[in-house]
């Protein structure tokens, strides 16, 4: 970026350090009134470098804080060198101004010549502003998400593996890696031995086609309540799973239909989500591959038979106890499955990292299946052999208490209709309390220069808002149409959810709250689909054209300016979030956008002004859009133009 060379050429003519060096040394200052760029002084000077290795050495205290609280020599020396510094940067075309703060030197950049960039490399890029294609190129890398069982709830897990899954997909997407996404359906072993036996006695092939997914949950909830006292159940469920492992087509033909109506339903539930699979490779495509998968695992040694006659794996010298890879009938259980998936998926796809998106509830299970591939890995081969180390579990926490109009959540189809008919019922049936929703959110927690906050009352410009229509009752069928409402709920109703669980840590546990998906004073979906709605309609009423080339220099106001700021921010932002897989880092970054934008909507009027006032501020606020919609796309959200 031409503003940090800029800085790091003059810097380095001053101080002799290398250009490219000082450029990795450019930081975003944390109060964004400091300036937009800055320079933490301390690491160019010697003895501060010599420091904070021997301070990181010796305990785990960050040289940063140590410095800046610090009142010793360092500290002062530092200072010293900072104010000198400022006295001696010139001010360019890009650089207006250097303001030494402790030991940090901030820069300002020249306002209009910096908007003209931003707007520009917006306008250039427009769905590709803030990706970085050349990243990943000819790299693949191999997900494995959502992963629900055939005739088990669709529980908390698998809603979240979905979604974190998806953006773990997307933003490898926009690194310009080759995705592979994978859904590894729980469509084998002991349960599902169970649930065709439920089948046989309970099952309606009618019921079965008409709902597939219910139809064999409430199947398999019989049969298991009738195996608890009926031992018979049990031994027919192993019978049943040992048939099918040993390739028997009678009783395949039943569990082929079955799987293939819940992918069908699956797939309808996906789409809502804007989610597509590269396949649907389930624990069952592992049968044919388990003979040899064991007699690799003989060859290195690694097996051992129990005294029960049951096969394990001594881990224990990893502290990883002593699994089990086979029941005593010879049956696979899901270890030894995951096994073969991994080698499988090396063979068909060669990846080059591979991450399996499951709850923390499983990394016992992980690294077990990560320490028994490195076992088998020989260091022959094209990597060495040796690609274990490209696996990865990321994890996350628990949520708890999803809930759906029939009580826990069991199935993903629920809890996606019951957002959409929250947000239904909303929109349509309390116009005031759809206004609350929209116009609050964060953009009304005003960060004052201090750092305080306070709540800002006063209401959007009504005039730059979407809904201007006076009645209590939003007749959004009547304005848009059934299908469109329709298809406005399901979207806002998603992001509502999607946005709850992106705002926190990936790994923190929490409890779902349906009220603050939509809570008029919180950080949710709804408020940043609004902010992005709020802007298409101020595109479609301007009355002047995008118009690329506008002269921008009537864009004088500090609020074109911080919103032009934040737009700058995105690409970096993006990398941010991609280095732990952090959805949380985008959500926070939207939502202060979107804070820039409405401020930047309450004073740069659009619509009636004059064409070199409106088109340079239509331009601004078309950019502040395409990367708003860009962000909530790699969250896997639809922007939404109206609502
Ligand atoms: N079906 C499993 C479950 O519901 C999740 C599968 C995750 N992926 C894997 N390769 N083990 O717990």
């Amino acid at each position: 970026m031409q503003f940090k060379q800029s800085i790091a050429t003059q810097l380095s003519t001053i101080t002799g350090h290398p250009e490219t060096q000082l450029i990795e040394m450019i930081e975003r200052p944390k109060n964004k009134d400091y300036g937009q760029f800055s320079i933490a002084v301390y690491k160019l000077m010697k003895n501060g470098m010599r420091k904070k290795r021997k301070l990181d050495e010796t305990k785990s205290v960050n040289l940063e804080e140590n410095l800046i609280a610090g009142e010793g020599k360092e500290r002062k020396a530092a200072d010293e060198l900072c104010k000198e510094l400022a006295e001696k940067f010139q001010s360019s075309p890009t650089i207006s101004s250097t303001t030494p703060i402790g030991p940090y030197l901030n820069f300002h950049v020249q306002r209009p010549v910096f908007i003209q960039h931003v707007l520009n490399e917006v306008f250039g890029q427009k769905n590709l502003y803030g990706t970085f294609k050349s990243h990943g190129q000819g790299r693949t890398v191999v997900i494995d998400f959502s992963s629900p069982n055939i005739a088990k709830p669709f529980h908390s897990g698998h809603l979240k593996s979905t979604i974190l899954g998806n953006f773990v997909k997307r933003i490898h997407d926009a690194l310009g890696y080759k995705t592979v996404a994978i859904n590894y359906l729980g469509d084998w072993g002991k349960q599902y031995g169970l649930l065709a036996v439920g089948f046989n006695k309970y099952g309606s092939h009618d019921e079965l086609d008409q709902d597939s997914i219910k139809h064999l949950y409430d199947v398999y909830v019989k049969i298991s309540q009738e195996a608890k006292h009926n031992p018979v159940i049990d031994q027919e469920a192993n019978n049943y799973i040992k048939r099918m492992e040993d390739g028997d087509e009678s009783v395949l033909s039943l569990w082929r239909k079955f799987r293939d109506l819940s992918i069908k339903e699956y797939k309808s539930m996906y789409k809502r989500l804007n989610i597509e699979f590269t396949s649907y490779s389930g624990e069952s495509e592992t049968q044919p591959l388990i003979p040899q998968v064991e007699r690799l695992l003989t060859t290195k040694n690694l097996l051992s038979t129990q005294d029960d006659g049951i096969c394990t794996i001594d881990l224990s010298e990893y502290n990883l106890g002593t699994p089990q890879l086979k029941r005593i009938d010879e049956t696979s259980v899901y270890l030894l499955r995951d096994i073969v998936a991994a080698i499988q998926r090396k063979q068909l796809y060669n990846f080059d990292r591979m991450f399996y998106i499951v709850g923390m509830s499983q990394q016992n299970h992980f690294q077990r299946l990560f320490k028994i591939l490195e076992l088998t890995q020989s260091g022959e081969g094209e990597d060495g052999g040796k690609w274990a180390e490209k696996l990865e579990h990321v994890g996350f926490g628990m949520i708890r208490g999803v809930s759906t109009r029939h009580g826990t959540a069991v199935f993903l189809k629920d809890i996606l209709d019951t957002a959409k008919q929250r947000m239904l019922d909303i929109m349509m049936g309390n116009k005031e309390k759809y206004q609350d929703i929209i116009n609050s959110g964060p953009s009304r927690q005003v960060q004052k220069a201090d750092g305080s906050q306070f709540i800002d009352n006063s209401s959007f410009d009504d005039d730059q808002t979407a809904l201007s229509d006076e009645n209590s009752q939003i007749d959004l069928i009547g304005l848009y149409g059934k299908e469109a409402a329709d298809r406005i709920a399901d979207i806002v109703g998603i992001s509502a959810i999607v946005i709850h669980d992106f705002t926190r840590d990936r790994y923190k546990d929490y409890t779902f709250d349906w009220k603050k998906t939509v809570d008029a004073h919180g950080h949710n979906g709804v408020y940043l689909q609004y902010a992005h709605a709020r802007l298409s309609s101020i595109e479609e009423k301007a009355g002047v054209k995008l118009n690329p080339r506008a002269d921008l220099e009537t864009l004088q106001e500090s609020e074109a300016f911080d919103l032009a700021y934040q737009i700058s921010l995105y690409p970096e932002i993006v990398l941010q979030s991609y280095k732990d897989f952090q959805p949380y880092v985008i959500v926070n970054y939207l939502f202060n956008l979107s804070q820039s934008i409405s401020h930047a909507l309450r004073t740069l009027r659009v619509k009636g002004m004059d064409p070199e006032v409106a088109e340079p501020r239509l331009l601004l606020f078309w950019c502040a859009r395409v990367t708003l919609g860009n962000g909530l796309n790699l969250l896997g959200l639809t922007p939404l133009e109206k609502m």
